[in-house]
């Protein structure tokens, strides 16, 4: 356990992602007890900032999971929180924090430290801020943790690259890839549902399984970060991580055993078995203007190049070459400023022999994994009463409603206490990586190419482009009212 007195130093305390997601989720695991009430929090960034500036950026977020404020825990939580300013690829303030980080474990007379490092900071600050923490504060007669954040590379290349620079820092089992993902409720839960229920296990393969859809859908734009998402797109944003990730999960075989090594080896078999995305079999979009123009285009940002084909929206066909998936059509969709947010996964099973009735709708098991968590099975069922007509009805596990009193943490701060605790099952692996770059890479390559295709225009606030019906139908997708 790697739980009491740990000092955690947040690298980018004055950044966005550690005042949104990094903080908060530590003040969540204070508030529900499961961090060290004897802790250090440390931030550094470069910003001239004293404590108290620290602590009066981050306090807004500070909530309570119903978004309620709760003032006595806040208070308490930032008696642990100091700032230390300082470069992050000179020696200097990793100096300052040695001294902190020294005080801290003597006064608590601790002899093995335990330091957790969270970088919050751009990829391109990872190579030096690692070095610098492997040369002046690593725990040389403790423990040493690492957490990183995506992007993890650009492209399989310049991931190989940064991953050259780090291996030799770091042990594997010290770095924490983070994908956020993998710390949702719902995607923590797929390995369980698929292996401690006989039924679902039973039938999870291509004898019995129609198609796959994974589907993630914003409502907002890029507003405020075009100029960050020309060099993206939708692909490297979500699909080639978030979204594959959950793929994964979904189409492993069972592993060995619970534990993180032997979860992360089935991941990676399954992604080798995965065919090369056929350059064919793919939808792109990229959002104009709302329909009452009132929302601008992607375009429109002035932080765009004007000619971008950068992809705001994709769905892409993928296979698995193996004797559970082979000819399953999996297709897994994202796109920006849509008509609404929500990510969930569609599992469409086959229909049922003819005969004995007519208009039967298939199976379809949706798991919701934002928002309202839910997991509910379409199935047939007599009409009550004494008509013997069908029915479409739902096996119903809508979270709200059946763990009412139970407390879902961010994915943020799942995640956190897995580092704390040294558990890597729900990180990313280097070889994992690698393979999910390998697929993806052809692709981007071609989007970003001269033989691009235009991407087909969508309204923003719409569903997508016209032609992603048709889309879906040809890879069996079967519309029970539009989709
Ligand atoms: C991030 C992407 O990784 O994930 C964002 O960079 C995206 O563009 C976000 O909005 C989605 O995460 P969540 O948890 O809000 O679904």
């Amino acid at each position: 356990e790697f739980k009491e007195n740990t000092s955690i130093v947040v690298f980018g305390a004055s950044g966005d992602l550690s005042k949104k997601k990094t903080f908060p989720a530590l003040f969540g695991l204070f508030r529900e007890g499961f961090l060290d009430p004897s802790c250090k929090i440390i931030g550094y960034a470069r910003s001239k900032l004293s404590d108290e500036d620290l602590k009066e950026k981050i306090k807004p977020h500070l909530k309570k999971p119903n978004g309620d404020k709760d003032d006595e825990k806040v208070e308490q939580f930032l008696q642990l929180v100091s700032y230390i300013s300082g470069p992050y690829d000179q020696d200097e303030g990793y100096h300052a924090l040695l001294k902190v980080l020294e005080e801290y474990e003597s006064a608590n007379s601790i002899e093995r430290p335990h330091r957790l490092f969270y970088l919050a900071l751009p990829p391109s600050a990872f190579v030096s801020v690692c070095t610098q923490i492997k040369k002046l504060v690593y725990a040389e007669h403790g423990e040493t943790r690492v957490v990183v954040e995506k992007p993890f590379g650009h492209d399989l290349q310049s991931f190989r690259d940064m991953q050259k620079d780090l291996a030799p820092l770091f042990r594997e089992d010290e770095l924490f890839r983070i994908d956020h993902y993998l710390g949702k409720e719902m995607v923590k839960n797929l390995v369980l549902m698929r292996f401690a229920n006989t039924f679902l296990n039973a039938a999870w393969n291509k004898e019995n399984i129609e198609n796959i859809q994974i589907s993630f859908k914003e409502p907002f734009g890029t507003e405020g970060r075009g100029g960050y998402f020309d060099e993206i797109g939708i692909i490297r944003d979500v699909m080639q991580n978030h979204l594959l990730q959950v793929l994964t999960l979904l189409t492993m075989e069972r592993p060995v055993s619970y534990d993180a090594e032997s979860i992360r080896d089935e991941k990676v078999r399954v992604l080798k078995a995965f065919a090369p995305i056929d350059h064919n079999d793919i939808l792109v979009g990229q959002y104009g203007k709302s329909e009452d123009g009132s929302k601008p285009g992607y375009l429109d940002d002035d932080t765009v190049d004007p000619n971008s084909k950068c992809v705001t929206f994709a769905a892409l066909g993928f296979k698995i070459q193996n004797e559970r998936w082979d000819g399953v059509p999996i297709v897994m969709r994202a796109g920006k400023a849509l008509n609404e947010g929500k990510v969930e996964i569609r599992v469409q099973f086959k229909g049922v022999p003819s005969g004995i009735f007519s208009d039967i709708s298939r199976n379809e098991l949706v798991m919701r994994i934002q928002p309202d968590e839910a997991i509910y099975l379409k199935c047939n069922s007599k009409t009550p009463g004494l008509s013997t007509a069908s029915r479409v009805t739902e096996l119903d596990l809508t979270y709200a409603r059946r763990y009412k009193n139970f407390w879902i943490p961010e994915a943020y701060e799942s995640l956190i206490k897995d580092v704390m605790t040294g558990d890597h099952s729900n990180f990313v692996r280097d070889d994992e990586l690698d393979v999910s770059w390998k697929l993806f890479t052809p692709l981007l390559k071609y989007l970003e190419g001269p033989d691009a295709p235009t991407p087909e225009g969508y309204a923003y606030g719409s569903r997508g482009p016209k032609n992603l019906t048709q889309y879906l139908e040809s890879h069996k997708y079967a519309f029970e009212n539009g989709g």
